[in-house]
């Protein structure tokens, strides 16, 4: 049986507080987004990977490979892998360096008016959103509620993503090659609606002492989402590095002032002894995930929230 996701279990005064209480409507709308309610399934159990289990068995799980369990999990996408002679092969290289001069160019802003159908929809930002398959998929669940923006620093997969975005004829999201660092805060200060959900899962981890600099997660990132994030709006990080993950959540508690992890201000959502979400709140897995997830790994998550009356 489907364990429940933390936001399923939230009381119904979670949710009618949010119109005319204390949080925005802004507010509202983006923890709707999060709950879920279209999806009550954890990422862990998709229908596809539990139907392919019951026939095939556990070995063959393991056997079909994170490629194999990538496609099951986005099956309902259907998207094809090798796309288009404009993008070509997409070979995943190693880690990009984000100080390298050649991505130290901030990126066009776009006319968000042009981008989106409805440019007045709360946002959710993707930060190395790699194939764009997660945001993808959260896209196409939410059409009508919210629009999506994915920036990855490799410029095929951003191209991809954005070719995939096509076929799917979807108006709500749009992908960028952008190093997050360098475009974040010039790209969603002049979004006309609002923020409401910035994400930045299993980010490159950059294991050298010396090579930390090119964490994505810097106080410059961290002041930037604080800042254009709107009260209410959410803030989800992951990784199955706990190094990464330590240091990410050390950035963003430092912000208490400004943030506060969601079980804090709602008691039913359960994190482990440590304060780790003890479940992925999104519905989903991301690729990254999902392959950690099979050779083992356990992943980091924490999901905070912008205190209403920090604008
Ligand atoms: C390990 S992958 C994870 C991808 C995806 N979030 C997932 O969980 O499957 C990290 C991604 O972040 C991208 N990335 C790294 N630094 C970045 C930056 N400064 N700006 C935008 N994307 C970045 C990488 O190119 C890579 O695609």
């Amino acid at each position: 049986m489907a364990a429940p996701t933390p936001f399923a279990s939230l009381p119904s005064s979670f949710t009618s507080r949010f119109p005319g209480g204390r949080l925005t409507s802004h507010a509202s709308l983006s923890v709707r987004h999060l709950h879920l309610p279209r999806c009550s399934r954890t990422a862990s159990c998709s229908p596809e990977r539990v139907e392919f289990k019951e026939r095939h068995g556990q070995g063959e799980v393991l056997a079909a490979g994170s490629k194999g369990l990538i496609a099951m999990e986005y099956a309902e996408l259907d998207l094809v892998d090798k796309v288009c002679y404009e993008v070509g092969h997409v070979r995943i290289r190693p880690h990009v360096n984000p100080l390298n001069s050649f991505f130290t160019v901030p990126v066009e802003v776009p006319d968000w008016n042009l981008v989106f159908k409805d440019a007045k929809l709360p946002l959710m930002v993707d930060i190395g959103c790699g194939s764009g398959r997660f945001l993808l998929w959260m896209a196409k669940r939410n059409t009508d509620t919210g629009n999506y923006l994915g920036l990855e620093i490799r410029h095929k997969l951003a191209k991809r993503a954005e070719h995939w975005v096509g076929e799917l004829g979807l108006h709500n999201i749009h992908f960028m090659y952008a190093n997050a660092m360098v475009s974040f805060q010039q790209l969603v200060s002049v979004y006309p609606g609002p923020l409401t959900t910035v994400s930045i899962l299993c980010p490159d981890p950059h294991f050298k002492n010396k090579h930390r600099k090119r964490r994505v997660v810097q106080k410059s990132l961290v002041d930037s989402i604080v800042k254009e994030l709107a009260p209410g709006g959410q803030i989800f990080i992951q990784s199955d590095v706990l190094d990464v993950a330590l240091d990410m959540r050390s950035q963003f508690d430092a912000r208490s002032k400004c943030l506060e992890h969601v079980n804090v201000s709602h008691p039913t959502i359960q994190c482990d002894e440590e304060g780790w979400l003890l479940s992925n709140p999104m519905g989903i897995r991301t690729e990254r995930e999902i392959h950690a997830e099979l050779e083992g790994a356990r992943i980091y998550r924490r999901l905070y929230q912008k205190r209403s009356g920090n604008s």
